[in-house]
């Protein structure tokens, strides 16, 4: 099977997260801040050093601002319900997920409001569209990074200048591009980063991250056991301990700093200009088949990431990707948890058929892919 659904998570990982598991379950399997025999505390040294690695990568002041999460829609909702009180308005992007859709949905019913901005190709407009939507109650800016479905990276530099001049907190969905992209929370100025593990920094699932220097402005959304404090009732406020109630997933998170690890020795540029090429080349192979209906642009370095959603005329996506299955690739098909962006590419009603490229494709494998969705799309009638 040759995987191409690295947007959903990324596999293979590298042989070095495989080995850091397999190190942790050996000798780092106690529960680390609970007890204060060896064991407990060697194992919260080793989180404590991916604590300390993760911050370093994205900028962060300082290890505390890192907190361990399962994932990134964990994540997006510990800031997302933390944050928002009744009678506050959000303002996001037409492109979101449903890591932050759903959210913001269910909160309408607690007086909380949000408008979606019209993104474009155009960083200038995208910024007007947000600019244009700000009222005297927006709170927030929340948006993702770039597309999981279409591939298109959002100005979020530009996005956070405009959060800055109205005194907005400004959220980061970077699931889809941290480890590629170019994160630095301090010099960018995003207030919370929201962030999967297991995507392009390679961890294990069931890792996400929450970095934020505005902790003590979010409610938890869940209190328990933090290892600290522990005989007040009330819910320590500090960081990180407020948001990682219960037993943290160190197995995983001791993978994920050998995916950062990784990502250093190969270098985020590398690895960024390498999946583009890989993508690249996919999309020359199939962009002049005439029953091939391509949504995104083709992908370069720098400008939009390597994801790639596309139909073949006469199927449906769920259609296509099945018989991929079949050919012997891993494509996702559908709606990819993104309704929102498919409505803004009229594509919500078949949905897309997406590939979606990590650092152990080959340009070999984007031309078999490519042989295979010809000749599927040459067998339709
Ligand atoms: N959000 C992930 C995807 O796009 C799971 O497939």
């Amino acid at each position: 099977m040759i995987y191409f659904d690295n947007a959903a998570t990324t596999f293979p990982k590298p042989l070095s997260v495989k080995n850091a598991v397999d190190t942790a379950f050996l000798y780092y399997g106690a529960n680390p801040g609970r007890s204060g025999h060896d064991l407990a505390a060697q194992t919260g040294k080793k989180v404590y050093e991916v604590r300390v690695k993760v911050a370093e990568f994205f900028g962060a002041q300082n290890e505390e601002q890192v907190v361990f999460t399962q994932n990134c829609t964990y994540a997006l909702n510990t800031v997302i319900k933390g944050l928002l009180r009744p009678g506050d308005h959000v303002i996001t992007s037409d492109m979101e997920h449903n890591s932050v859709m759903r959210p913001l949905y269910s909160l309408q019913s607690k007086g909380i409001t949000y408008s979606c901005a019209v993104t474009s190709y155009d960083d200038e407009k995208t910024v007007h569209a947000f600019r244009c939507l700000i009222r005297e109650n927006t709170r927030a800016i929340i948006v993702m990074h770039g597309s999981n479905v279409f591939g298109v990276k959002l100005p979020i530099e530009k996005l956070a200048k405009l959060a800055r001049q109205y005194g907005l907190y400004f959220i980061v969905d970077a699931a889809q591009t941290a480890g590629t992209e170019p994160i630095d929370v301090t010099n960018m100025g995003i207030d919370f980063l929201c962030t999967a593990g297991h995507k392009g920094l390679y961890g294990p699932t069931g890792t996400g991250l929450m970095i934020t220097s505005c902790g003590k402005y979010l409610s938890p959304l869940v209190e328990g056991g933090t290892g600290s404090a522990s005989k007040e009732l009330a819910q320590p406020r500090f960081m990180p301990d407020c948001f990682e109630s219960g037993t943290i997933n160190t197995f995983g998170i001791i993978g994920l700093g050998a995916g950062l690890d990784f990502i250093k020795q190969r270098g985020m540029k590398n690895i960024a200009r390498y999946e583009s090429t890989v993508a690249r080349c996919l999309y020359d192979h199939i962009c002049n088949e005439k029953k091939v209906v391509l949504y995104t642009p083709r992908p370069e370095y720098g400008v939009n990431l390597p994801v790639l959603s596309f139909n073949i005329q006469g199927l449906t996506s769920e259609e296509t990707t099945a018989r991929l299955n079949k050919a012997g690739f891993a494509l996702r098909g559908g709606l990819h948890c993104a309704p929102t962006a498919h409505k803004k590419f009229k594509t919500d009603h078949i949905g897309t058929a997406r590939v979606s490229v990590g650092a152990f494709n080959t340009v070999e494998q984007a031309k078999k892919l490519a042989h295979s969705i010809c000749k599927i799309a040459h067998s339709v009638k």
